[in-house]
């Protein structure tokens, strides 16, 4: 059986105690069958059954639980780096939408691309996304929002689980903005996705989860009623986009409604978060989009002090949050989000497996978990975050196997 030895500082991870509580071992050893870890402790108690001939030495550094995007919109048509001069100069996010850029934009030029087209596209990213330790990324569509665009884009994110190593995880992401076509008649666009695109979806099992953006100008609490209550007959999570740009009462909405995650959450009020504490909702902070936006960011130690696991992700998009970069992320989870850098590595790893519904199987460097991890060229945890360089994941395994490597 495999085993990673000489480990300086493993952060485990393991999923019980706080946000704060990352259980580290020092002089650790990590052992593993296939594709599963079988053994994690202190290296000189490594029972004699898994020294085994294969060996890697991770030379004292840290080895932490490989990384998960929980919130991505991985395929998209073009980029709009003008919009993010605009912004710069001043104008708001809600003001470009408003003027055809924003989502519309990336819609068009999502529509008109083939569904090659946008595999190539994500295979650049993810070999890059590979390479800083992610090994579990979820994708949104919402960026076709027409029946047969929408089919493209989740039929992407099918073709690259089978193309390449990182593990994909399909959001249904429909309910993002309604189209120009629908503007006058957006009861409309709320038919055909509950009657035409989550059938059409559910019967290619093309998704796991169903998100819905709420928000002034995309959709209201009641529309995200509506579309949750069809998505729940053909299984799909609920998750959602609340209270970005304002208090939409959305953290509230997302416990009434079983959302496994809510997501942006910079406006949620205190009454909000602790009905998201009582139904067990997991909180995702995405502080590069606040960042790109000049929006103010979420405080997190609102969701931590009462207890509600807050994961962190990039949110990466060609407008609001244009980085794949989720140790970036989890810097900016610190700086403009208050959490430690202990806080912000569960984050990205075991409160993330939950908000994508894989807490028993990734997240984490315990026996019978998933082999996924990743050496990391710093002593510690703190260190690394603190110390941020271009990328310092020196060795990424993926179920057990290497997916990428620097010196
Ligand atoms: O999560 N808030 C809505 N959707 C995305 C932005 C998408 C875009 O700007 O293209 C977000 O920030
Ligand atoms: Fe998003």
């Amino acid at each position: 059986m495999p085993v990673l030895k000489n480990i300086g500082q493993l952060a485990t991870c393991r999923d019980k105690g706080n946000q704060a509580d990352i259980y580290c071992i020092e002089s650790a050893a990590i052992a593993w069958d296939g594709d599963t870890i079988v053994w994690v402790g202190e290296e000189s108690k490594l029972p004699e059954q898994y020294k085994s001939e294969q060996e890697f030495n991770a030379e004292g550094k840290l080895v932490i639980p490989g990384l998960i995007d929980c919130h991505t919109h991985l395929a998209f048509g073009a980029w709009r780096a003008d919009e993010f001069q605009m912004r710069v100069l001043g104008k708001s996010y809600l003001e470009i939408q408003q003027a055809g850029g924003g989502i519309s934009s990336t819609v068009e030029h999502t529509r008109s691309a083939s569904e090659q087209e946008l595999v190539e596209k994500c295979l650049g990213h993810l070999s890059k996304i590979a390479k800083l330790g992610v090994t579990t990324i979820e994708a949104k569509s919402g960026y076709g929002l027409e029946l047969e665009a929408e089919l493209k884009l989740l039929r992407v994110y099918r073709t690259l689980g089978e193309l390449q190593p990182v593990s994909i995880v399909p959001t249904f992401l429909g309910a993002h903005l309604v189209p120009a076509e629908y503007k006058d008649k957006r009861e409309n666009y709320i038919d055909l996705l509950i009657n035409e695109m989550l059938p059409a979806i559910a019967e290619e099992g093309l998704a796991e989860f169903c998100d819905i953006f709420v928000e002034k100008g995309a959709f209201s609490a009641d529309e995200a009623r509506l579309v949750i209550e069809a998505a729940d007959e053909y299984e799909l999570i609920p998750k959602l986009h609340v209270d970005q740009l304002s208090d939409g009462a959305g953290a509230a909405l997302a416990a009434e409604l079983g959302a496994i995650s809510a997501d942006h959450l910079e406006h949620a009020s205190d009454e909000g978060i602790l009905l998201m504490k009582e139904a067990e909702v997991v909180a995702v902070t995405l502080p590069l989009a606040s960042m790109y936006t000049f929006e103010t960011p979420l405080n997190a130690r609102r969701f931590i002090d009462k207890d509600v696991p807050v994961a962190v992700a990039t949110d990466f998009n060609p407008g609001s949050a244009p980085s794949f970069h989720l140790p970036l992320a989890m810097l900016l989870a610190c700086t403009l989000n208050r959490m430690t850098p202990e806080e912000s590595l569960k984050g990205a790893t075991a409160y993330a497996a939950q908000a994508v519904d894989r807490g028993s199987l990734i997240g984490s460097i315990q026996a019978g978990k998933r082999a996924d991890f990743v050496v990391i060229d710093a002593p510690s945890v703190n260190q690394w975050i603190y110390n941020f360089q271009a990328n310092q994941a020196l060795k990424v395994f993926k179920e057990g196997i290497v997916i990428a490597e620097q010196q």
